[in-house]
């Protein structure tokens, strides 16, 4: 659904608002505690933004991928984790049941999944399957009208607190690759399955990420989602929506740190004068400002193809790649036109720095993005 240009502008307001006066004062003690306040996460509940994406009928606010990205150039205005909350229920944990799921599967999991009720994820990554997704090993074995799942996760975003796995799971160990693959939906009380510690990362605390081992996990054939040797294909699917969303999340991140340098360069004084005034910090600012309106218009131009129903996997790699680089470069003149301070924690341009770092390597590394970019274009050219 496209909402009116008024209702959608008033939820921007409303989201740049919670971003500026709940998020932005308490970024610090997130960074701190490693978590996300409960109240904060109760607010977010409120606003609606764990059903972003999740269509109206099954209880979310159904927003186009244009409306979506334009709320997360906001949500990305502040530290990457209170983004992290919602971002696998609207994105990688419950897209792959909005646009595979039986009806069955829809209603009994996509209002939870809108009301933040249920928390999801999204379980591809293995020990051994990183890049190579399509060698993972994680076994789900048929037996009768249940599936015994044997294997484990890593890395896998809001595990601890996730009530559901979207999982990829081998169900053909005959096949090696993507074609033994399957997808399933698999609730998180399933006895066989335990969460380990949140790992010690170099960015985005708050944010958590964790092994999921699975020891005999037996669920039944329903849980399936897609038909089998489909699971590979509704992962990549997930994706290019997810590269889209986690690219406007890059944008905002941008947009905070060129407004903080602004304001920075114009009130710090060297050489008696403010150093705004200096022509290689303006040139700093000029190639921060030139690169994220140029990563703005890839997402909207890339998530506008998606919503007129064209395939934009080509694209949303190309935007993806660049602006997870795009906003590392942005950090990085952002500590060195902040000087010293910019790297002292109290001035939090340097909690920042760590956190992009991550873009370049979640959702497939700028690598895979360039290997799906070259071979879109062998393919189409
Ligand atoms: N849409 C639909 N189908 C697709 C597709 C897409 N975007 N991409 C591939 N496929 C299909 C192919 O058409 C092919 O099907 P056929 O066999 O029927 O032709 C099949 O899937 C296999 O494709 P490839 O031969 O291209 O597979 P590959 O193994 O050579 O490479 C890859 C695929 C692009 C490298 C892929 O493995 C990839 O994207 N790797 C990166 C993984 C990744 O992004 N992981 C992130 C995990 S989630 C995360 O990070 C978030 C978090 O929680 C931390």
């Amino acid at each position: 659904m496209a909402l009116d240009a008024d209702t959608l502008q008033q939820f921007i307001d409303t989201v740049r608002r919670f971003v500026t006066e709940r998020c932005v004062p308490i970024e610090a003690k997130v960074g701190e505690e490693d978590r996300v306040p409960d109240d904060i996460v109760a607010e977010m509940r409120t606003l609606g933004l764990f059903g972003l994406s999740v269509p109206e009928e099954y209880g979310g606010l159904g927003l186009s991928m244009t409306e979506e990205v334009k709320v997360m150039f906001e949500l990305g205005q502040t530290s990457p984790a209170f983004r992290s909350v919602i971002g696998t229920n609207i994105g990688i944990g419950s897209q792959g049941v909005v646009m595979f799921g039986s009806e069955k599967q829809k209603r009994d999991w996509l209002p939870k999944l809108a009301s933040g009720e249920v928390i999801a994820s999204f379980a591809l990554t293995e020990p051994g399957a990183g890049s190579d997704a399509a060698a993972l090993k994680l076994q789900a074995r048929r037996d009768g009208d249940h599936y015994v799942i044997n294997g484990t996760k890593r890395y896998i975003t809001n595990a601890n607190r996730a009530g559901m796995f979207t999982l990829m799971a081998r169900t053909d160990p005959g096949k090696r690759g993507a074609s033994g693959i399957s997808a399933f939906i698999i609730p998180a009380a399933t006895p066989g399955i335990t969460v380990g510690r949140p790992e010690r990362k170099m960015g985005q605390q708050g944010a958590h990420i964790c092994d999921v081992v699975f020891q005999d996990a037996r669920v039944p054939v329903e849980c399936r989602l897609g038909e089998e040797g489909e699971g590979f294909k509704v992962a990549m699917q997930v994706l290019d929506r997810g590269r889209l969303h986690i690219s406007a999340v890059c944008v905002g991140v941008a947009e905070r740190l060129i407004r903080e340098a602004v304001n920075y360069a114009r009130t710090r004084e060297q050489f008696g004068q403010p150093i705004a005034e200096f022509q290689l910090i303006q040139a700093m600012l000029a190639d921060c400002r030139t690169e994220a309106y140029a990563a703005r218009c890839m997402v909207l131009d890339a998530a506008a193809k998606r919503d007129a129903g064209i395939n934009v996997t080509m694209e949303a790699s190309c935007t993806k790649y660049f602006a997870s680089e795009m906003v590392g470069r942005v950090a990085d003149r952002a500590v060195q036109i902040f000087g010293g301070a910019g790297y002292i924690a109290d001035y939090g341009i340097e909690r920042f720095y760590r956190d992009v770092r991550i873009f370049r390597i979640y959702e497939g590394t700028s690598q895979i993005q360039q290997l799906v970019i070259a071979r879109n274009m062998l393919k189409r050219d």
